[in-house]
């Protein structure tokens, strides 16, 4: 639905192609947003352009891998040059790896470290270059309930996401007089193609959805100037599962 408050800002949002990231995008597109996609993918990308178009607002790919720094400072850009400002950031580019410490590979490691700590880094970082000067933005880094809670057989996730959550405390205390909100988006586990790939023989039923929780996004993005949510905690009715 059309949102008054967001209705033609402009958003880039990362791993838009695919679970809480996609379902983003479609929600930003439908409250009237102009939506900048990110994800390594082009195809993937392209259908999720096909179906923002369907909320009749603009979107557009721009294929980028979240641990290369040029290319992400090329989609804030481009953001900028075709949409006229940045708005808005949703980082929701992300992987993970489960299991045990001995059993689990240096190579997972180093991937989620990449990928979701330095990426977000990377991803803050190159966004703010463009909202500092107009004094004004809204960054949302999708972390996750192990950025807060111990889950054994989750070495390197948990390691990638509390080192998340400590950057993103530190760029909203930084940023906060500069007018640009910063806020630590805490899922429990939430259903998505995520667990296909990390394995996991968990109930998908009693998860969250990617929907509901990109509802719970726009509503903290449309909340009045006045309010700062520093995190939003999400959890399925069960608890973390
Ligand atoms: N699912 C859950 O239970 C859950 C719970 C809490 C938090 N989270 C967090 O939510 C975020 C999104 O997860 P999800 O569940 O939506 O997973 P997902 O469905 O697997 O989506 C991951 C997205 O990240 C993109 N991506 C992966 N590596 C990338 C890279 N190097 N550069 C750019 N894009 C990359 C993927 O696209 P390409 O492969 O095409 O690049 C895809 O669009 C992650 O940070 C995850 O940790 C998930």
């Amino acid at each position: 639905m059309s949102s008054p408050k967001l209705h033609g800002q402009v958003a880039v949002v990362t791993g838009a192609s695919s679970g809480i990231g996609r379902a983003t995008a479609l929600a930003l597109a439908r409250a009237g947003v102009q939506v900048v996609l990110a994800a390594r993918t082009q195809a993937t990308l392209d259908g999720v352009v096909q179906e923002c178009a369907q909320s009749g607002t603009r979107a557009i790919a721009v294929p980028t891998d979240v641990t290369d720094e040029q290319l992400i400072a090329a989609l804030m850009e481009r953001a900028v040059q075709e949409c006229g400002q940045l708005d808005i950031l949703v980082t929701s580019a992300g992987g993970a790896a489960f299991g045990p410490i001995m059993e689990s590979r240096t190579e997972d490691w180093d991937m989620l470290m990449n990928v979701n700590l330095r990426g977000t880094y990377l991803c803050c970082k190159s966004a703010l270059k463009h909202m500092l000067p107009r004094k004004s933005g809204h960054i949302l880094n999708v972390l996750s309930i192990a950025s807060h809670m111990i889950l054994p057989g989750s070495t390197a996730y948990t390691a990638s996401k509390f080192g998340a959550l400590g950057l993103t405390k530190v760029l909203a205390a930084e940023v906060r007089s500069e007018g640009i909100k910063v806020t630590a988006v805490i899922p429990g586990a939430v259903d998505t193609p995520l667990w296909d790939k990390s394995g996991g023989d968990l109930d998908r039923t009693k998860m969250l959805s990617p929907g509901d929780v990109a509802d719970a996004m726009l509503s903290v993005i449309a909340q009045p100037a006045g309010i700062h949510t520093d995190e939003l905690h999400l959890m399925p009715p069960l608890g973390v599962l």
